[in-house]
């Protein structure tokens, strides 16, 4: 039997987890592919956003956010919707918890698998592009191709404000990716990796600025067949969901909470460190 053969066989509880409304773009593939599943939302509003934050803070903050927020929600699976995140603290997150424990990885693989110019650019927060862990994907799986990286924290900016309702000009979008292709053999990119769950948000309005021919890809669907893979192997209890969780004062969250609803996610509820 393949994972899509009988989704309604699945029960059990995800929460998943990023900065802001990035990692609704996974809770979404989620969704899509299990229905049934009980999913909650968490977004660490209270340190949003993580791409300018250092790996200090970040390897301080994320194990204990994770735990606390494991600890109210209490699913079976924690999904870490973030590259920022777990291209840095996969393994710290992991050994705080007692429940499988899903990463984001930058979908490096699938997109040497689809260039035909092997000249691909991966957009991404400054933390990611910077991760020795990116480095050790590309080494690994993007040898024989020429990979261009950018890091911005603006294009998350952006895709909050966008899937916020706000009328952000296309121009912001051309202007967020244009280092990729002004980059040295930048005008031989045929693919972009959204390397950063916010960027799915914006694919529209990436695709429409885009000086060339691109495919962009992410790993959202991937996460989400990992998520039911975990899942599957015990058996598990449906229950609740459908909530979503901050990390700071509601009353400064009223657009992210109006994005969370859109997505399903309308019950909120409030974690403290
Ligand atoms: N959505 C996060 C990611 O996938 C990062 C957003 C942020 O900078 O907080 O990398």
């Amino acid at each position: 039997m393949t994972l899509t053969d009988s989704p309604s066989s699945l029960q059990g509880k995800v929460l998943v987890f990023d900065s802001g409304v990035g990692g609704l773009t996974v809770a979404r593939e989620i969704k899509a592919l299990a229905p049934e599943l009980s999913v909650d939302y968490a977004a660490d509003t209270g340190f949003f956003p993580y791409g300018e934050k250092s790996d200090a803070a970040l390897r301080d903050r994320l194990p204990k956010i994770a735990k606390a927020l494991v600890d109210k929600a209490r699913p079976d699976v924690f999904v870490i919707a973030c590259n920022t995140a777990s291209t840095l603290a996969l393994d710290e997150v992991r050994a705080v918890l007692d429940i499988p424990v899903v990463g984001t990885v930058p979908a490096v693989k699938p997109a040497v698998s689809i260039s035909k110019t092997h000249v691909i650019g991966l957009l991404a927060t400054p933390g990611t592009v910077r991760r020795a862990y990116t480095a050790k994907l590309i080494e690994d799986f993007a040898k024989d191709v020429h990979v261009i990286m950018h890091g911005s924290v603006e294009l998350v900016r952006l895709a909050e404000r966008q899937a916020a309702g706000e009328n952000v000009p296309l121009e912001a979008f051309r202007a967020a990716q244009a280092p990729l292709f002004e980059a040295e053999r930048g005008d031989e990119i045929d693919t972009v990796v959204l390397a950063c769950t916010h960027f799915p948000l914006v694919r529209g309005e990436l695709a429409a600025t885009v000086p060339q021919a691109v495919n962009f890809v992410d790993s959202g669907e991937a996460i989400a067949r990992q998520t039911l893979r975990v899942l599957r192997t015990e058996e598990r209890l449906a229950k609740g969901g459908g909530a979503v969780w901050l990390s700071s004062d509601a009353s400064d969250q009223t657009r992210l909470l109006e994005v969370c609803r859109r997505f399903g996610f309308i019950d909120m509820k409030l974690v403290q460190l």
